[in-house]
């Protein structure tokens, strides 16, 4: 009886251990004790600035900004140039690192929304809250289609943690969303591609018919396979021709994801000629790299 005990209390510590592990957060973000202050970085309880009693006026996107952005001093991850800096809340002495991985100034995974590489951006995911419709969403692709509520960082990400790789949402625009988390705790990798096979769940979550492994002709369109591995033939998925080198990153297993070709928050890719105007008009679509570079990283025609 009493090595049972012993046996389910280990058990039961085994189980929190790996809840911990599971929603290993980054920054001010979750796995809160009884007596934290953190709720005070973002909210006011009778004098708050914005509904949801959020202490920044402009809403969501200017609380994240207040630590995320060009001017920011609560966060490394510099959100709207794309980039990495390395000390910035080093002298909080906040114990929120664990970027080890990640050198100064490198660009992040994400993007950027104002500049990336340290050139303007020419297409974004608008995170100030004005937009509702997004591209698929009434389950028709190259159409816009309404979403839930309108676009701001805590449309993808949750503030108070999640056991999601980046604190993505568990659910969003009412879909479940599952992405595995990578590289939590102290190796976490803010400029190397390390995803696993299940990234694309967050795409698919506003744009669901985007997301197809095989043949699909929802709609009567045909869409480019994703959530499936990338073909022997066109690994390295790197090419290189007149001294110009385009490449895509894999998720585990070689998997092709959305983020392959796409860059979540923003990218400075520049569009000309037949690359010009295909997708949303005047904008370059989110694509990694200039013009149709995305293609011939695997194809190498
Ligand atoms: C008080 C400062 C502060 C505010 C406000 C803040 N963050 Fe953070 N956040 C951090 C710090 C510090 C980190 C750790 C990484 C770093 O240094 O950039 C972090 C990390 C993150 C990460 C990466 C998590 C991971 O798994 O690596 C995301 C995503 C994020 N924040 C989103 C947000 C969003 C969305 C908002 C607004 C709702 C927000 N943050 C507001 C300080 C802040
Ligand atoms: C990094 C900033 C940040 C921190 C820290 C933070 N919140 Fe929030 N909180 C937000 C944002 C942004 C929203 C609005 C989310 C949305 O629009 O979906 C929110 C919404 C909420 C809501 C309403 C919606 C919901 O999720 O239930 C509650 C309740 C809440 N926060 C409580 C807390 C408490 C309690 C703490 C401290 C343990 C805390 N928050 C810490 C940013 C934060
Ligand atoms: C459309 C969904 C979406 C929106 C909107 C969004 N993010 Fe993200 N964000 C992501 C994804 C996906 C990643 C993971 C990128 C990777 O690791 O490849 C990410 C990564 C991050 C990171 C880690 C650094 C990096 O670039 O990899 C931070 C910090 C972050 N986001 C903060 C924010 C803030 C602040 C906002 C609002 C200004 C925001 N995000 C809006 C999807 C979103
Ligand atoms: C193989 C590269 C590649 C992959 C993988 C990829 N896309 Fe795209 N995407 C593109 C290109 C290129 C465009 C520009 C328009 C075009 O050529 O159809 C685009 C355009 C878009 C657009 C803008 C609207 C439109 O139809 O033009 C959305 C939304 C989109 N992609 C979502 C997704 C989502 C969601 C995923 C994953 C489920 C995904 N993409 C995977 C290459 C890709
Ligand atoms: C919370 C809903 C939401 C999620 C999640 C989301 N998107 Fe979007 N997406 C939108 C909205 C809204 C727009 C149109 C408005 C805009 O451009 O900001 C859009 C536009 C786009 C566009 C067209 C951009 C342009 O140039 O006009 C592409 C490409 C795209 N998304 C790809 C992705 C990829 C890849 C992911 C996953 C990393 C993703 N989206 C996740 C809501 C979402
Ligand atoms: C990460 C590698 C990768 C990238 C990037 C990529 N492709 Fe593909 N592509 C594949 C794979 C894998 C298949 C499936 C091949 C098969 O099963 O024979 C495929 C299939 C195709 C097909 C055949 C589709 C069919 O229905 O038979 C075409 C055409 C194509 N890709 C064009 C493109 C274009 C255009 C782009 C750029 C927008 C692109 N690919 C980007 C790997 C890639």
């Amino acid at each position: 009886m009493k090595k049972l005990l012993i046996a389910s209390l280990l058990v039961v510590v085994l189980l929190l251990l790996a809840v911990n592990v599971a929603s290993a957060n980054g920054g001010p973000h979750g796995d809160y004790a009884a007596a934290t202050d953190a709720c005070a970085g973002c909210h006011r309880a009778h004098t708050a600035k914005a509904d949801k009693l959020l202490k920044e006026a402009g809403k969501t996107y200017d609380l994240c900004i207040s630590c995320h952005g060009a001017a920011g001093t609560g966060a490394n991850t510099n959100v709207e140039d794309g980039v990495y800096l390395s000390s910035r809340d080093d002298a909080a002495g906040d114990g929120n690192h664990g970027a080890g991985n990640t050198p100064d100034n490198s660009p992040l995974l994400g993007g950027g929304f104002v500049n990336y590489k340290g050139v303007a951006v020419t297409s974004t995911h608008d995170p100030t809250g004005v937009v509702s419709g997004a591209w698929g969403a009434g389950d028709v692709r190259g159409q816009m289609g309404t979403i839930d509520r309108a676009l701001d960082c805590a449309s993808c990400h949750d503030p108070h943690g999640s056991p999601n790789y980046r604190i993505l949402k568990e659910t969003i625009n009412g879909a479940t969303v599952s992405v595995a988390q990578v590289d939590e705790g102290a190796s976490k990798d803010y400029d190397t591609a390390n995803w696993n096979t299940d990234q694309s769940n967050v795409c698919g979550a506003c744009h669901n018919p985007y997301q197809h492994a095989g043949a699909d002709t929802t709609s009567g369109t045909y869409t480019h396979p994703v959530d499936r591995n990338n073909k022997a033939e066109y690994m390295p998925p790197e090419y290189t021709v007149g001294g110009v080198t385009v490449s895509v990153p894999l998720a585990a297993n070689n998997y092709i994801v959305c983020q392959t070709c796409h860059l979540p928050h923003g990218t400075s890719a520049q569009m000309a000629g037949f690359a010009d105007g295909a997708g949303p008009a005047g904008d370059s679509a989110l694509l990694r790299e200039d013009n149709r570079g995305v293609c011939q990283a695997c194809h190498k025609k």
